[in-house]
């Protein structure tokens, strides 16, 4: 299921300029769920694009990942104004689609809270559950879920770029190659 053009089911479509679609391999295993597209995104359409999509690529091809190798997605399709945080109910009404483009792979890797709340419930910490990968079940498949920080708490936080470059480690190592 992928959004109609003039998509209309939340507000965040009074905003945007573009839906921005999953980018990179799409019969990967592998898919990274953002949180929502910032102003860069927005224009060109592309998720990651903008400063932290910039960061999340150079972590990955540090470990010999490529953009290419890996699907990369949001968990909503339009920006929300002045990069708010998605809300719930943005989220879930954005949700079919993410559905659609989760339940036949094998791993998914929540880049930050608002992946980890829309995916797996969880509103604590990402220090508590960073790199612990857990099972969870989307339209009756069975995936693995990887929890960790995403790229724009890594600008200035050496910690949380190590993790996420432990991240790209593991995909590498045990779902990759
Ligand atoms: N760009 C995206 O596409 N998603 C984010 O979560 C941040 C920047």
């Amino acid at each position: 299921m992928i959004p109609e053009k003039n998509c209309a089911r939340c507000s965040l479509h009074e905003f945007r300029t573009k839906i921005v679609m999953p980018d990179g391999n799409m019969n990967s295993n592998v898919v990274l769920v953002g949180e929502a597209p910032g102003e860069n995104e927005d224009l060109t359409g592309r998720p990651f694009v903008g400063r932290s999509g910039k960061l999340l690529e150079k972590i990955m091809n540090s470990e010999g990942i490529q953009r290419s190798d890996v699907l990369i997605t949001n968990t909503v399709k339009c920006r929300p104004p002045g990069n708010r945080d998605p809300t719930k109910e943005e989220m879930d009404a954005c949700r079919p689609f993410l559905e659609y483009e989760l339940s036949t792979r094998k791993v998914i890797v929540g880049l930050g809270k608002s992946a980890c709340r829309i995916l797996i419930g969880y509103e604590g910490k990402m220090a508590d559950i960073v790199n612990q990968e857990m099972k969870i079940t989307i339209n009756g498949n069975e995936l693995i879920f990887l929890p960790t920080y995403h790229p724009a708490a890594c600008i200035y936080n050496n910690d949380s770029k190590a993790e996420l470059k432990r991240t790209m480690n593991i995909l590498k190592n045990k779902y990759l190659d």
